[in-house]
């Protein structure tokens, strides 16, 4: 597997150009939304960049062991909609990195109209060289991020040093699957070049070699497989789909873009896993 992403491919695929916080205000207005006060399960649709939107934000929270007033890091955190989900629903801190810069600016505008400015931050940054002292954080995440990443073995280790003892990460993640290479372009990459699925075992490797003991690791195949189904019956009954982020961050590419990622779900070429970690005490 190749050791490093490139940086200006990552961030030209998800930027695109610009323009993205006024296609979702209009977006928002579609909806009969105001876009200068949304609430988040109004934005949840669009700020939840990752397989099956705040359906696996709710279900990941389910796992973390996090209290009131603890420190969170999101690697890879997008414009946003898990860390202000999981800073409301555990009354935690909760830090974003991540390389779009775009992404991050947008982040920021969101969480100022939502009110949440106390409890969220964004910082613009690698989630390879994380700016921070090591065992800051309470606990740390991932949510479709690592496809992006050639080097895991770093991610993990960069993750379990801000981490401090006892500390737990929860990846949410798009692992590779039995059959061949998805085709592309996929929501998370525009061509096989830029796109670096981990196997399970890779994944479990990677996380022990960095330190963490591996508390749980489940396929969440057959819940993103129950979702893609809902989400046909709901267009089928001329409904919006429930999950509507990959066509706002992608614009003309995101039909081929959600096909093939589907196609890869229903083929087996890429797994959805979820898994929960801990740095030792
Ligand atoms: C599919 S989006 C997921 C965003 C967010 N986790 C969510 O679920 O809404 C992947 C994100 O990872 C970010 N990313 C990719 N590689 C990164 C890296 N090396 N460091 C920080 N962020 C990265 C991208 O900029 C993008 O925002």
């Amino acid at each position: 597997m190749p050791t490093n992403h490139d940086a200006a491919t990552i961030t030209a695929h998800y930027s695109r150009g610009g323009g993205l916080l006024e296609r979702l205000a209009q977006a928002l207005q579609d909806d009969g939304v105001d876009p200068q006060c949304p609430t988040l399960e109004q934005l949840a649709p669009y700020d939840q960049f990752h397989g099956r939107g705040v359906e696996a934000t709710e279900e990941a929270a389910a796992l973390m062991p996090a209290r009131p007033g603890e420190r969170l890091l999101d690697i890879g955190s997008g414009i946003g909609g898990p860390a202000r989900w999981l800073a409301r629903r555990f009354r935690c801190h909760v830090t974003g990195i991540d390389l779009t810069d775009e992404f991050c600016a947008v982040a920021r505008e969101l969480t100022q109209r939502t009110g949440m400015v106390s409890s969220v931050e964004f910082v613009v940054g690698d989630a390879l060289a994380l700016p921070w002292p090591d065992a800051g954080f309470d606990g740390a995440y991932t949510m479709n991020v690592s496809m992006n990443i050639a080097d895991k073995a770093r991610l993990h280790r960069e993750a379990h040093r801000v981490l401090r003892p006892g500390g737990w990460l929860l990846l949410s993640e798009i692992a590779r699957g039995a059959g061949p290479e998805p085709d592309y372009p996929t929501p998370w990459a525009a061509s096989a070049a830029a796109s670096f699925l981990a196997t399970p075992q890779q994944t479990r490797d990677s996380l022990v070699a960095a330190g963490f003991e591996v508390l749980r690791f489940e396929s969440t195949r057959e819940h993103a497989l129950a979702f893609a189904a809902r989400s046909r019956e709901a267009v089928a009954r001329g409904e919006k789909p429930p999950h509507r982020a990959v066509m706002l961050m992608h614009g003309d590419v995101a039909a081929a873009a959600m096909r093939n990622s589907a196609r890869a779900l229903f083929e087996g070429r890429v797994e959805p896993i979820e898994v929960l970690a801990r740095k030792a005490r």
